[in-house]
């Protein structure tokens, strides 16, 4: 693939089958592996949409709610098979004018302990403000201590959220558990040039 052959462009209804396709992609390949969502979730406006294609292909996707002067991304993702070739960067390059543009200060995203996805953050010049913990009940973790509503079960999974200071004892206890950082970007008058 030529780097030149991939446009950057709004998101459009059309796109729906092959952005959930290609979020679902890329997630497998970390640890939101099981966090697919069959269908796009429906941003609250206002928003910013964006979706690189190279040809009929859709192989890059950046979902951005904006909340006054903060933005969060909700979704980013590039399929496997055109990950490290730069549409990452460019997605958000192109997004950044448009959030100048609307007033927005700040830029938050939030993930998992996945190298890559930490590095590409780190690069793209944001930093870690907040840290804490993503836990899951597993089937063959004990589920000891959980309570249910009358007539069902113990239950056979949970996922809930936790504080870092008791990582040791819960990694000890639970087979799942994953440091969730949220990383920020301030955005400056430089984010107000326009890119391609
Ligand atoms: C995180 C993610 C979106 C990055 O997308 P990407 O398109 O691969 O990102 P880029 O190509 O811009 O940058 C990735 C690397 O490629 C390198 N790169 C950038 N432009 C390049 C180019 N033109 N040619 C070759 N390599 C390039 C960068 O130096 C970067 O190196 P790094 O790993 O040291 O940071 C992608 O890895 C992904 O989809 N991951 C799975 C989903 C996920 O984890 N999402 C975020 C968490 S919610």
């Amino acid at each position: 693939m030529n780097h030149a052959d991939v446009v950057l462009r709004g998101y459009r209804p059309q796109d729906a089958a092959s952005w959930v396709r290609c979020r679902a992609l890329a997630f497998l390949e970390t640890q939101y592996y099981d966090d697919v969502h069959p269908v796009r979730t429906q941003l609250s406006e206002p928003s910013l949409a964006l979706v690189a294609v190279d040809g009929e292909e859709l192989v890059g996707l950046l979902d951005i709610e904006i909340d006054g002067t903060e933005a969060t991304i909700d979704s980013i993702a590039t399929h496997p098979d055109h990950q490290g070739r730069g549409i990452g960067t460019r997605l958000l390059q192109h997004a950044l004018p448009t959030l100048t543009a609307r007033g927005v200060h700040t830029l938050d995203a939030w993930t998992r302990e996945d190298a890559p996805a930490n590095r590409w953050y780190v690069r793209n010049g944001f930093t870690e403000r907040y840290r804490y913990l993503h836990v899951y009940l597993s089937a063959q973790d004990d589920a000891a201590g959980f309570t249910t509503p009358e007539g069902l079960s113990t239950p056979v999974g949970a996922f809930m959220h936790a504080a870092v200071e008791d990582e040791a004892a819960l990694r000890q206890r639970y087979r799942r558990v994953y440091l969730c950082r949220q990383y920020l970007r301030e955005l400056t008058a430089a984010d107000r040039r326009t890119t391609s």
